[in-house]
């Protein structure tokens, strides 16, 4: 069957904060540049993001980068490389200044300067205070920093495909990565992306939970392309739950309530946190706060009339700070916990949030992995950047506000290493004559399929399977089963049927080709925790309470064909400081 095809110097797949901050630098670089999104640009899901970007600007509290780099290293429990978190937290103030300089619309101090706000796990002077660190634009920092992106990215002529889903990446015989095959979900028609350069900006995959502050369009597309692929997964075992979700709708609360002032209580009333981290209490890292919550739900310290939630407290911030500062959290409140949080605390509980791990990068967004197991090397052609990606700035835990900062730096970084490597190749590889086949292949199975069960169903069962078996705490005898449950879904997912191929706009099929991606993200992440015989940042494990620095100080990389796990070391020397050494992790 014929495939259309265009040419573009460079593809990027998603429109969030990386892929539009890439595409902004490689359109500005006179390349010419595809954006490829599933929704309209500014609906993706970095809009979400609500507290801020970290950046060491000193603007309220005295502050630099090298304690916002030790407090990344700790964050990550000690598994960040260290060279991408010196690079990340370096480069935080100018890609800031930048920002404001394209028209982000920060709230501002009486000085005029960038408001600063503090955030969990961000302190003085190495853990000693907290820090005011989260550049905020009330609680949408997400979005206004997408709308100045997209509007930048207009002026600077990218070109943007709306309602397209990636499909498949297009790897030659030498396992160089020549573009994408893309459907757009309007028509169903099919094109071949051909591209000097492939960037992966397609963001997390909150949804292989069942209680998720994700958005639907969180489905983990370019870890499922970069698994068919034979590209291993890094680090899939750390999933992060963010402590504060609404109370069955899984909505996200911003940490930056507690940043303002706001704090958790149980059904005692008793302000919990100092309990479990007597010096940033309520603003310890996400993992830990987490954990503390769920450990009083356990313990029947829990509240409503199933105990099982806790509540958070603002109401004595007043009703003038909630309205300036947190305006987006006080709406979110009213519709979706029916409280108003100037009278009422409002239900919370730890909700998944963020994939720390991801596509293997280097800290310049180039893709390194080993081909067909062979040494690891950089895939030509190939780039990532935001939560799809595992640099790994993150480790085993994300600090709050690090991850619009990981997009900035890293999507900057990617065009950059972007236009020096394509000045070594002014054209195109030649595409092999079967580069659509696979996706083809998939489409007609789609089409052709008589038998087997819907997509809702098998989703279904995959979210609860992986809330019950993967959740904050993990226990030795729900991992095995969760790894037996999640094959067997696998094994269904491939003989899914669409039932009503009339729905409008193709969107069954697209559900139908975001559950492979899912199942994809779901057992590299169960395969993968049950593997690791350890606690560490947000991987908990019930019959391993200890971090192992002897056996597990590093990163597994998890190959989708073979179902197979391999590890490689952590980089832990930073680019021109010292290391920071592995330590018990106090807060
Ligand atoms: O709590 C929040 O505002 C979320 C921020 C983040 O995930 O970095």
């Amino acid at each position: 069957m014929a495939v259309a095809k265009r040419t573009f110097d460079v593809v990027v797949v998603g429109a969030g904060g990386s892929g539009m901050r890439a595409a902004l630098a490689l359109s500005q670089a006179g390349l010419k540049v595809a954006v490829l999104s599933k929704v309209f640009p500014t609906r993706s899901h970095t809009v979400a993001a609500q507290g801020g970007i970290a950046a060491a600007l000193g603007n309220v509290t005295a502050d630099n980068w090298h304690w916002h780099m030790y407090d990344t290293v700790k964050g990550s429990d000690y598994l960040g490389d260290q060279d991408a978190i010196e690079f990340m937290c370096r480069a935080a103030p100018e890609v800031v200044y930048e920002l404001e300089h394209f028209g982000m619309p920060f709230d501002r101090l009486d000085s005029g300067k960038i408001y600063q706000r503090p955030f969990g796990g961000h302190m003085q002077e190495y853990g000693k205070a907290t820090v005011q660190r989260a550049c905020a634009a009330a609680d949408r920092t997400g979005h206004a920093m997408l709308h100045t992106l997209y509007q930048q990215n207009v002026q600077a002529n990218t070109h943007f495909f709306v309602e397209w889903m990636a499909l498949d990446l297009i790897r030659d015989k030498d396992g160089d990565v020549l573009g994408v095959t893309a459907l757009e979900i309007e028509t169903g028609e099919m094109m071949v992306f051909q591209a000097r350069a492939t960037l992966l900006a397609t963001g997390g995959a909150g949804r292989i939970f069942q209680s998720s502050t994700n958005a639907y369009i969180n489905t983990g597309d370019g870890l499922g392309m970069a698994a068919r692929a034979g590209i291993p997964l890094e680090d899939m075992e750390f999933f992060q739950f963010h402590p504060t979700g609404v109370h069955g709708a899984g909505v996200l609360i911003t940490e930056g309530v507690r940043g303002e002032g706001g704090y958790l209580v149980n059904k005692d009333g008793e302000r919990f946190m100092p309990r479990y981290a007597p010096t940033a209490k309520d603003l310890a890292s996400r993992d830990v706060v987490s954990r503390a919550m769920t450990i009083e739900i356990n313990e029947g310290r829990g509240c409503g009339k199933d105990g099982d939630h806790v509540l958070l407290k603002l109401d004595h911030l007043g009703d003038d700070v909630i309205r300036q500062r947190l305006p987006g959290i006080r709406e979110i409140a009213l519709k979706f916990a029916h409280v108003d949080p100037a009278k009422d605390p409002i239900p919370v509980v730890p909700t998944a949030h963020y994939m720390m791990g991801g596509i293997p990068t280097n800290y310049h967004g180039q893709v390194v992995a080993p081909y067909h197991h062979g040494p690891e090397e950089v895939v030509h052609g190939l780039y990532a950047a935001g939560e799809c990606a595992c640099v790994s700035v993150h480790g085993a835990n994300r600090l709050g506000c690090n991850s619009l900062l990981d997009l900035l730096v890293f999507g900057r970084e990617a065009a950059r290493q972007i236009v020096e490597d394509l000045q070594g190749h002014p054209h195109p590889k030649r595409l092999p004559p079967n580069a659509a086949e696979f996706s083809l292949a998939r489409l007609a199975r789609l089409e052709n399929q008589k038998d087997g069960e819907s997509v809702a169903e098998i989703g279904d069962a995959m979210r609860k399977t992986m809330q019950k078996h993967c959740g904050v705490f993990r226990f030795p005898e729900l991992l095995a089963e969760g790894v037996e449950k999640i094959g067997q879904i696998a094994g269904r997912a491939a003989n899914t049927k669409i039932r009503d191929k009339s729905k409008v706009f193709n969107t069954a099929r697209i559900e139908a080709l975001e559950l492979d991606n899912l199942i994809e993200v779901a057992q590299a992440t169960m395969v993968a925790a049950a593997a690791r015989t350890e606690s560490r940042g947000g991987h908990a494990r019930d019959d391993y309470p200890n971090r192992d620095d002897a056996k597990w100080l590093k990163h597994s990389l998890y190959f989708s064909a073979e179902r197979k796990l391999e590890y490689k070391p952590v980089r832990l020397k930073p680019l021109t400081v010292e290391s920071f050494p592995p330590k018990a992790r106090v807060y």
